[in-house]
């Protein structure tokens, strides 16, 4: 089969990888890609937020599955211009996209479900801000309704800021506060049946100890040992199946990747957000331990045979990444800068360094083109040797003024 995986950030240079793996692929290509993917498979130049640009490459090629990585082109409406085509795509309609999309959205239809999440309010004017505010109090949890990259949320116990982000954003949904580790569950579906992916733990704060702003993700690891037995099953059965189930009867299935954020707190499990698409850096932790063909299930649930697909076979020790985000991160950031040292941190065994946002420049040298520049995986026996594998490359690259968490799988 070939696949065209489209995004450009380490989450697709890791979906890439882990299709050339799986001997059913013949053949990957990507679209836009990055200097990491370019290194390993054709690339090619594509606006990825027109949706008949996607699917004029997709038959231009004419590949036999389409995976859409980023958001965007999602609730653009790529993945059903690629289908109109008669083309299987891995990824959501537009429609079902707003699961992830407006988050108004997703509250409304967990609600029809039954599924359990934070109690919260929609608000369009200031008045209806300090009425949420109240109701709720401290610590504030204020989300932009929009698509925001994981930038969107501010929790904070400072009222003043919290007014100050949701007249920044406009529509905003607050809600209550929930406590607890986070989880992010993936799970592939067809739109009828779903299968979980293993588990893992993202670490949203850009520095140590969880201090400083909300990133797109500085980090994540995979198994969770710490889970309670049956929480996979749990999510599943409370969560994934009828919120699958709600989609379905609502005439706009939800077919591709759903993302289960996660809340293990004092009452219960919560979802704190869905997306839907893999997530970044966590597909870097759980793709490094798929020992099964990653092509195959994904046209499965493309095109409705999922429940007749075996079930995805996992490496039993453990898989740690750690991102390497460029000066300035996530505030003001430097773009430009030279990165070394790949080799060397590549040639950790156990050890994948992918790409996100890197470039070639002008002189052909390999510089930072985006917020997050690297995504360093240790796969090993357990945590704590997948870990030292993770860190001990991450010595070896060179970026100036790169930060990285040095806190990522350490054991809770
Ligand atoms: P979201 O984009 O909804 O995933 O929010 C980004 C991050 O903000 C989450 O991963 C959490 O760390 C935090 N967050 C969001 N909602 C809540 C909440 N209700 N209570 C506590 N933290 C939250
Ligand atoms: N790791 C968070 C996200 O992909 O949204």
């Amino acid at each position: 089969m070939k696949v065209l995986v489209i995004g450009s950030g380490a989450r697709e240079h890791a979906l890439v990888r882990c299709l050339l793996r799986d001997p059913e692929v013949a053949e990957v290509h990507a679209a836009p890609g990055n200097a990491g993917i370019a290194a390993e498979v054709p690339v090619h130049p594509v606006k990825v937020d027109r949706d008949e640009a996607v699917a004029d490459l997709a038959a231009r090629l004419d590949a036999d599955l389409v995976v859409i990585g980023p958001e965007a082109p999602l609730v653009a409406g790529a993945s059903d211009a690629v289908r109109a085509r008669g083309i299987a795509c891995f990824g959501p309609s537009a429609r079902a996209a707003r699961l992830e999309g407006s988050k108004a959205f997703a509250k409304e239809v967990m609600a029809a479900a039954g599924v359990p999440t934070a109690m919260a309010v929609v608000c369009d004017t200031p008045a209806e801000v300090a009425d949420a505010l109240d109701r709720f109090g401290a610590p504030f949890v204020v989300k932009d309704d929009g698509l925001a990259a994981g930038k969107g949320v501010v929790v904070t116990e400072d009222r003043a800021i919290a007014v100050q982000h949701a007249e920044a954003c406009g529509r905003v949904v607050i809600e209550e506060f929930l406590d607890g580790p986070e989880v992010s569950l993936f799970c592939v579906t067809d739109g009828m049946a779903a299968v979980p992916l293993a588990p893992a733990q993202d670490y949203k704060r850009a520095y140590d100890d969880d201090q400083g702003p909300n990133t797109g993700g500085m980090g994540a690891y995979s198994p969770l040992p710490w889970l309670p037995d049956g929480f996979v099953d749990d999510v599943m059965d409370r969560v994934i199946q009828p919120t699958v189930a709600e989609m379905h009867r609502r005439g706009t299935p939800f077919a591709g990747l759903l993302y289960a954020g996660l809340a293990l707190t004092s009452r219960g499990i919560r979802v704190v957000e869905f997306n839907a698409r893999f997530g970044d850096p966590e597909t870097q932790a759980v793709l490094a331990r798929l020992r099964s063909g990653l092509g195959g299930l994904l046209r499965a649930a493309a095109t409705g045979t999922l429940a007749q697909h075996p079930r995805p076979i996992w490496h039993d020790g453990a898989a740690v990444t750690v991102v390497i985000a460029a000066h300035g991160y996530p505030q003001a950031t430097r773009l430009g800068d030279q990165i070394g040292g790949l080799d060397k941190a590549a040639a950790v065994e156990g050890v994948e360094v992918l790409h996100a946002g890197t470039r070639i420049d002008s002189d052909g040298v390999l510089v930072s083109s985006g917020g997050r520049v690297l995504s360093v995986t240790g796969v090993g026996r357990d945590q704590r040797d997948a870990r030292s594998r993770a860190y001990e490359a991450v010595g070896h690259i060179q970026l100036d003024g790169s930060h990285h968490r040095r806190d990522i799988a350490v054991p809770r």
